[in-house]
């Protein structure tokens, strides 16, 4: 992008304060970037260069944030957009990050799939001047202000909002808690936020690493090792639609023998819940890429910007419409 200033997109213009800014939803996706192509801009024109690393394509609402951001992120909107999917490998990330350096975009933009591990790479891209916004995720880095800003959801309310259900709705319960990928941003905090409120009804825990497939196996491993279990409190809905088949191959009902209560709102995720089979879903939105293309155009035009975009949340219980379902954007 011509007249970008580095010295200005630098953490020195980050104002740091706390915004809450509400969701606008966008409509469906656009793919103008390539996977690991060489996001260049070499006609010189006006376009803002992004290097956007995705952590992998594991869930319903990675898809749906993909799409959001490629959606908004487009040439149209005046963005050059550079899109590397890392399959859910931290090397890969660091591999994409690096790239980016090497190509010298105007930001770089990325999804950490877990907190640490990050300090040699964001210390390489902190030294080459290019401004880092974060997605989704966050990181734990000994490297003094690593990003311009961050938007993301508030992983920890969800999980609070998760154990407060609970413990007005079902109080007696024993919960397996079905966690996401070990030491990301997303697991730590719900499992920290639903912990807060209903941790002495947990019996046991296991990763299903936010995919369907992982998290029917270690439901069925569950369901053996802990037989009296009556709910499971799952980190997102794939890992919950894997258990509701786990608890069906073993005999039981899902919602009745076995309650679910889940994180994200996918649309599959709400079917479950008009079906009965989950009985609660706090909503994570993955729909934020216009409000991340704001973001990035002001840090590449070197205007202050909020340390921290929180992206508004909902919950749903059973009384939630096939109408609602069918109306749903992802
Ligand atoms: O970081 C957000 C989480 O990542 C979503 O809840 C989950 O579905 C995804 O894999």
């Amino acid at each position: 992008m011509k007249g970008i200033n580095r010295a200005r997109t630098g953490l020195a213009g980050v104002v740091a304060t706390f915004t809450v800014l509400a969701l606008a939803a966008c409509g469906g996706g656009s793919d103008t970037s390539g996977d690991g192509g060489d996001g260049g801009d070499e006609g010189g024109s006006d376009l803002i260069r992004v290097g956007f690393s995705q952590l992998g394509a594991e869930s319903g609402w990675r898809t749906a944030n993909t799409e959001s951001v490629k959606e908004s992120l487009s040439e149209d909107a005046g963005f050059d957009l550079t899109f590397v999917d890392a399959q859910q490998k931290q090397e890969n990330q660091i591999k994409a990050l690096r790239d980016f350096v090497a190509q010298d975009v105007d930001v770089i933009a990325f999804s950490p799939v877990i907190e640490t591990g990050w300090d040699e790479v964001l210390q390489e891209i902190k030294d080459s001047g290019i401004p880092v916004v974060l997605v989704d995720r966050t990181v734990d880095t000994t490297v003094d202000d690593p990003f311009v800003t961050w938007i993301g959801a508030d992983f920890k309310a969800e999980g609070t909002t998760a154990g407060e259900w609970v413990a007005e709705n079902a109080p007696d319960a024993k919960i397996f808690e079905l966690q996401g990928t070990l030491g990301s941003g997303a697991q730590v905090d719900r499992e920290e936020g639903f912990g807060e409120v209903v941790g002495e009804q947990i019996i046991g825990k296991a990763s299903g690493n936010f995919t369907r497939a992982e998290g029917k196996t270690a439901v069925e491993a569950a369901l053996q090792a802990y037989p009296d279990m009556t709910m499971i409190f799952t980190h997102n809905d794939d890992m919950g639609l894997g258990a509701i088949e786990a608890i069906e191959a073993a005999g039981k009902v899902p919602g009745k023998d076995i309650q679910i209560v889940s994180v994200d709102g996918v649309r599959d995720g709400l079917q479950a819940l008009v079906d009965k089979k989950f009985n609660y879903v706090v909503e994570c939105n993955p729909v934020f890429g216009d409000q991340l293309a704001e973001l990035i155009t002001k840090v590449a035009d070197g205007e202050d910007v909020p340390k921290e975009t929180i992206v508004i949340d909902k919950a749903f219980d059973q009384t939630i419409t096939q109408a609602d379902v069918d109306a749903r954007a992802y």
